[in-house]
């Protein structure tokens, strides 16, 4: 049809976004929605999705993808991999980490991670950064060349010895974030609580996965979560804590919400579906599978989280995603052996099951509304990384990335994931719903039963100030 109004028409959709749920069929040209309405004219292509929810493609705004890693360690996933399982759960817009090593220059460091991400991305992707060596250079110069060439964010170590920085070293890469616009995203845990605890179990030979949990207490959370927020406020800058695991955590957040400062805050799948008993109720190295940090917590704490998506308390939900492979030399086991809990590496994959969790046992389990499903999953995440308005919503001028939803019992399987990674923590979990169908610039990259996207179609996005938080002029006042 060499004529027709739309390259697409995604016809009787019930669209979602994060204030409104509306009819509506959606006109798509040049990768854009262009026009919303009913009885829309014929499309090139159309797609029936009657009687079926349309949300916003998802921002997972918090996954590591080829990071680079001190050997024998290696990710799973590249952005191959990694953006094509992102497609299949509904997620249309990666932001994982262009990490700097201590010594590294910065700008080495977002070159380097270009090269790995050239040529290899099927959904749209932006880079935040990961600051591990504030030199006066980074400072001074790096730093803010990047942010203004749409590097608008930045994650802090408040623990792992190769990346943790001081308070000073805090206090200098909040001042630069203050004084360019930029959004600093904290990992909030107490390193010397970390490595105290760590010895006195390592020298009563409490080694085994498990002990991970007992390394990093709910205490040590709470400790650096409070002592973040006091850091933020000392130089007056907004801040992000990132994967908040439970109830102490979240009181310091409400606390300082409470007394007019912009603390934000993110959690992740791992915080609501898994126990610290799943690292193992025994000593068998199992639970390496699920060592991340901070570590999964209680039923209790699951319960806190739950209420902290439903009242606002959170602003993004991301999943966290560190791809390892189980059964593998370069992943939990390093050179093939189970090792104490303090060498296997951090992380979890989730960047499939994001969407698909949240959406059943969220939404379709009556402890979150739609509107708040896509505020969460796509919207907010676009706003505070500078996404916004292109992503993160349905409306005419954005880019057509669309994910329709299919209300269908189904069971997670490893087996019918994207991922590069030899399990999922959410084996066997009963689901609702999942992707029926996710468009990225209008192109389908899910079709239901395989991933069609083109390697390499993504394109790198330029983030600009984040739009969540209260605009301050160019410079500092
Ligand atoms: O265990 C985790 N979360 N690994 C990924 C790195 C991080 O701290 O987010
Ligand atoms: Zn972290
Ligand atoms: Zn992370």
């Amino acid at each position: 049809m060499a004529d027709a109004a739309f390259d697409l028409v995604v016809r009787n959709a019930q669209v979602a976004t994060a204030s409104d749920t509306f009819d509506c069929d959606i006109g798509i040209r040049d990768g854009r929605i262009v026009q919303l309405g009913q009885a829309l004219a014929a499309g090139r292509d159309e797609y029936d999705a009657a009687g079926r929810v349309v949300t916003p493609g998802g921002v997972d705004a918090h996954c590591h993808l080829d990071q680079p890693m001190e050997a024998p360690a290696r990710m799973a996933d590249d952005f191959r991999s990694g953006s094509r399982s992102a497609a299949c759960g509904g997620t249309t817009t990666v932001i994982p980490f262009a990490a700097q090593m201590k010594g590294q220059s910065l700008l080495a460091a977002v070159d380097d991670y270009h090269a790995r991400a050239e040529g290899r991305a099927v959904v749209d992707y932006a880079f935040h950064l990961i600051v591990s060596d504030p030199t006066p250079q980074v400072l001074s110069t790096e730093l803010p060349q990047l942010i203004a060439q749409g590097y608008t964010s930045f994650k802090v170590y408040m623990t792992y010895d190769d990346m943790k920085l001081d308070d000073g070293q805090i206090l200098d890469v909040l001042d630069v974030a203050r004084t360019h616009g930029a959004l600093a995203m904290l990992h909030a845990e107490n390193a010397d609580c970390i490595e105290w605890l760590t010895r006195r179990l390592e020298a009563a030979g409490r080694t085994a996965p498990r002990y991970h949990a007992h390394a990093r207490p709910m205490l040590v959370e709470r400790e650096a979560t409070h002592r973040a927020i006091a850091l933020s406020q000392l130089v007056d800058v907004p801040i992000l804590i990132v994967h908040v695991s439970g109830g102490e955590a979240v009181e310091q957040i409400r606390w300082a919400r409470s007394h007019g400062l912009s603390v934000f805050a993110e959690t992740c799948p791992q915080y609501l579906f898994l126990t610290a008993e799943d690292l193992g109720i025994d000593d068998s190295y199992h639970g390496a599978r699920c060592v991340c940090s901070p570590p999964p917590r209680d039923k209790r704490n699951q319960q806190v989280i739950w209420d902290g998506l439903s009242d606002g308390l959170f602003t993004i939900f991301s999943s966290d995603h560190a791809p390892f492979r189980y059964d593998d030399p370069q992943g939990k086991k390093p050179h093939g052996e189970e090792v104490a809990f303090r060498h296997i590496p951090n992380g979890i994959p989730g960047l499939e099951t994001r969407l698909p969790l949240l959406y059943s046992e969220g939404v379709l389990g009556g402890r979150i509304t739609l509107q708040k499903f896509v505020e969460l999953t796509s919207t907010n995440p676009a706003k505070a990384y500078g996404l916004h308005p292109r992503k993160g919503t349905i409306a005419i001028g954005c880019d057509a990335d669309l994910v329709v939803w299919d209300h269908r019992d189904t069971v997670v399987r490893n087996a019918d994931l994207h991922h590069a990674v030899d399990y999922t923590p959410y084996e066997g979990m009963g689901l609702k719903a999942w992707p029926a169908l996710t468009l990225s610039r209008g192109e389908v990259v899910w079709d239901g039963r395989d991933c069609v996207a083109r390697e390499g179609r993504g394109r790198f996005l330029r983030c600009g100030r984040p739009t969540l938080l209260p605009q301050r002029p160019e410079g500092r006042p």
